[in-house]
């Protein structure tokens, strides 16, 4: 049995007992464990099920800890530090040697963050260890936002959940690699491409949509290595979900059961982001045959909003249309 816990000790001592733990961040909860030890980072693997060693983040606690963990650290991502650590941002960087292979899955490059959700942070704190943790939910899945969406994910795997509310961003930090003096977003997130311009002075294409569509030339060539979180099926929910392009679509679908998550309701970006995992996730308990969604302005933190529609989507409603013309009205 897995216990809700809001008792920063417990999570302090499984981490230190080299067990895995689930910990609220401000993006979303994370699988945590010690990552300087092997045999824990394994543990992570195993909890959640991913097939391949993925490389995973590594969350620290002041930016003095940084050069510990990474070698070569551009003046940019101090600039950026600045501005948004902690927060939900992750410089992807040349390692060092502490840094164990299973957390970086053997690359050269390591992702650190510092997530400021204040219960995690107490816990690096008090832990004075790096925590590497993927977001905590089993391999595909859609990243938990909640203390009982990491329970309905994870029960029975790991022995607690530090909760610490509702995350409130929603979803995952901005990825930025700082590897062979380029800056790239490797995943689009809160903290946006022109929020980085504006600090670096570094140019992204208006849209950082990627070419590739599976993860096969990622396993293949690590020099071609991107990041896992750019396979299209990541964050997917258990029910089909298709994307709408005009409205009126809609009304062309006959009497089935499904749902339409409407964005445009929430009163802002900020607001959809932090609401889009927990639609999905409603729409999912709710057991409808499909769920239905219409992409966001693809600027600003709508280009993250679009990247986490696109990957959990099986295609428009026309391709579904088309398939099953019973379907129609
Ligand atoms: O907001 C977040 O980032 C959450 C919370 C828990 O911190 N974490 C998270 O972790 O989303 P995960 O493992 O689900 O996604 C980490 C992403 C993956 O797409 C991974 O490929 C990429 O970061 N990544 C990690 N290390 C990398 C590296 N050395 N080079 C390129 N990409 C890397
Ligand atoms: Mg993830």
């Amino acid at each position: 049995m897995t216990e809700i816990t809001k008792k920063i000790g417990i999570a302090v001592k499984e981490i230190l007992k080299g067990n895995v733990v689930a910990l609220p961040t401000e993006t979303v909860y994370g699988l945590g464990a010690n990552g300087l030890n092997k045999n824990a980072v394994l543990k992570i693997y195993e909890v959640k099920k991913r097939p391949h060693f993925n490389p995973l983040i590594l969350h620290l606690y002041g930016i003095d800890d940084l050069k510990k963990y990474a070698k070569h650290i551009p003046e940019e991502v101090y600039k950026l530090a600045e501005a948004y650590s902690p927060g939900p941002i992750t410089y992807v960087l040349e390692r060092k040697s502490i840094v164990p292979d299973i957390v970086t899955a053997g690359l050269d490059s390591v992702a650190v963050r510092f997530p400021s959700h204040k219960m995690f942070r107490e816990v690096l704190k008090q832990s004075e260890v790096p925590i590497a943790a993927p977001s905590a939910n089993r391999f595909g899945r859609i990243s938990p936002v909640t203390a009982r969406d990491v329970y309905k994910e994870l029960n029975g795997k790991i022995n607690y959940i530090l909760d610490g509310g509702r995350c409130e961003v929603g979803i995952e930090s901005t990825v930025i690699s700082f590897l062979e003096g380029k800056i790239k977003i490797l995943r689009p997130g809160y903290v946006t491409a022109k929020d980085i311009e504006k600090i670096t002075g570094n140019k992204f294409r208006e849209n950082g949509k990627r070419k590739m569509e599976n993860g096969k030339e990622h396993f293949l060539n690590k020099k071609k290595y991107l990041s896992p979180g750019l396979l299209k099926s990541h964050y997917a929910p258990l029910t089909p979900l298709y994307i709408v392009e005009d409205l009126s679509a809609l009304t062309r679908i006959s009497k089935q059961n499904f749902y339409h998550i409407n964005l445009s309701g929430y009163k802002n970006l900020k607001s959809a982001a932090s609401n889009l995992f927990k639609e999905f996730r409603k729409a999912d308990e709710k057991k409808y045959d499909f769920i239905t969604i219409q992409k966001v302005e693809n600027t600003g933190l709508g280009i993250a909003i679009n990247d986490r529609i696109e990957k959990a989507s099986t295609g428009t409603i026309d391709t579904f249309i088309g398939k099953s013309n019973s379907y129609l009205v």
